[in-house]
């Protein structure tokens, strides 16, 4: 269908399918300072490299003359069965790249029923992504305020609006050292955006004299106290799986040891991240932690991968090495840069497309099937 799509309906794919040239113009029709913010990476941008490179480490090595006319894209996860092995990854301020953000995107997720993770710093609430996104798997990601009254009372928002995961991302203690925003002095959440959560949150207001509308610089003021937590400890975590009845997942975990530890400490799905390379500079590439961390939980609970995946190739190799399900994060992005609503929902058609095709070309028609013994790693050729 994508394929007759472009050849002979009237109206040919509208963004450009490759995500080279998806980037340039979602950079093109984006602000220089939120094409700097969401293009952008922790210093010199060696993990973002990383990210990309460490997938030309593995090839595929396809099997033929198998059926595989019918494929099976599903994957259960957390209770839930999704569609498609990939979820949209959790990404703040989405205002910033299109007026309609965050809302754009769940339609266009819903639509085609591809699970989202809401970050805490949406531009627009939690309770009305919920609703945008209806039936489709939805998780919320937690930032774990200073002020406890305020992260417990988001978990409680997304207990409500029915989220089906609470993901709490530990790999930011502090915002990393990110030079492309530095050098512009821009942080989306200081010049308002992205607070929509907090401004609608009791607790959050509580600490504030009045409606936050009357007093915005003393709203943002209030979010820069409340905000970080980098007192974050694994006893926090443990509290967190013991505070909800919901799944918890743990985001940005590199290294074997932690996710060891976070499974000890009660999680139900550990996701693999370095933030897309935006915290860390010169970390382990994603996909070089995933094969470690695998074999160290040996199947306890579920894994996720996310930080480079651009393509239907890329989902295949992570979970060839062990993912249950990744993330995608950037192309997303790029799509509501350039379209809204409707580019989300074509970036997001082409990578099921892309996905469904390299499934059958490498003769595992279900994602269920993908294993190890698809790859070769290249230095071994
Ligand atoms: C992010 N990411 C992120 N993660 C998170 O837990 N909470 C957040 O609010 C955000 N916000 C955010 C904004 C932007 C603009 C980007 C690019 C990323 C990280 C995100 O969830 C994911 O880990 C990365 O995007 C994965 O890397 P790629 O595949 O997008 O390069």
């Amino acid at each position: 269908d994508v394929y007759t799509a472009g050849m002979f309906a009237d109206r040919p794919p509208e963004l450009p399918v490759r995500y080279e040239r998806l980037r340039e113009a979602a950079l093109e029709a984006m602000s220089d300072e939120a094409a700097a913010y969401v293009a952008g990476g922790a210093g010199g941008e060696a993990t973002m490299a990383a990210n990309r490179r460490s997938f030309d480490d593995w090839r595929i090595v396809p099997r033929l003359l198998r059926d595989v006319t019918e494929r099976d894209l599903h994957v259960d996860l957390l209770g839930r069965t999704f569609d498609v092995p990939f979820a949209l990854a959790p990404l703040g301020v989405q205002t910033i790249v299109h007026e309609e953000g965050e809302l754009a995107t769940a339609r266009a997720a819903g639509d085609l029923n591809v699970p989202m993770c809401l970050s805490s710093v949406a531009s627009h609430r939690m309770e009305e992504v919920a609703e945008a996104l209806g039936e489709t798997p939805k998780w919320f990601q937690l930032y774990w305020s200073s002020e406890r009254a305020i992260m417990e009372s988001f978990v409680e928002r997304a207990e409500s609006a029915g989220f089906d995961a609470i993901v709490l991302t530990v790999d930011v203690p502090i915002l990393g050292w990110r030079e492309r925003d530095i050098e512009r002095a821009y942080l989306p959440t200081l010049a308002g955006e992205g607070l929509a959560n907090y401004l609608s949150d009791p607790a959050f207001r509580e600490g504030l004299d009045g409606p936050p509308e009357e007093y915005p610089d003393a709203a943002v003021q209030h979010f820069i106290d409340v905000f970080g937590n980098p007192a974050l400890d694994w006893d926090d975590l443990e509290d967190l799986c013991g505070m909800t009845d919901l799944p918890v997942v743990v985001k940005g975990l590199l290294h074997p040891a932690d996710a060891a530890e976070a499974v000890a400490r009660g999680v139900d799905a550990v996701a693999v991240s370095n933030h897309g390379g935006r915290q860390v500079d010169g970390s382990i590439g994603a996909l070089e932690a995933l094969p470690g961390i695998v074999e160290r939980i040996e199947g306890r609970v579920p894994v996720t991968l996310d930080s480079g995946i651009r393509r239907g190739s890329d989902v295949i190799k992570a979970l060839a090495l062990g993912a249950d399900a990744v993330m995608v994060g950037r192309p997303f992005a790029c799509g509501l840069a350039i379209a809204g609503e409707a580019g989300v929902h074509e970036v997001l058609t082409n990578l099921r497309a892309d996905l469904d095709v390299t499934l059958s070309n490498v003769g595992r028609p279900s994602v269920a099937d993908l294993d190890r013994s698809l790859l070769v790693r290249t230095e071994e050729l």
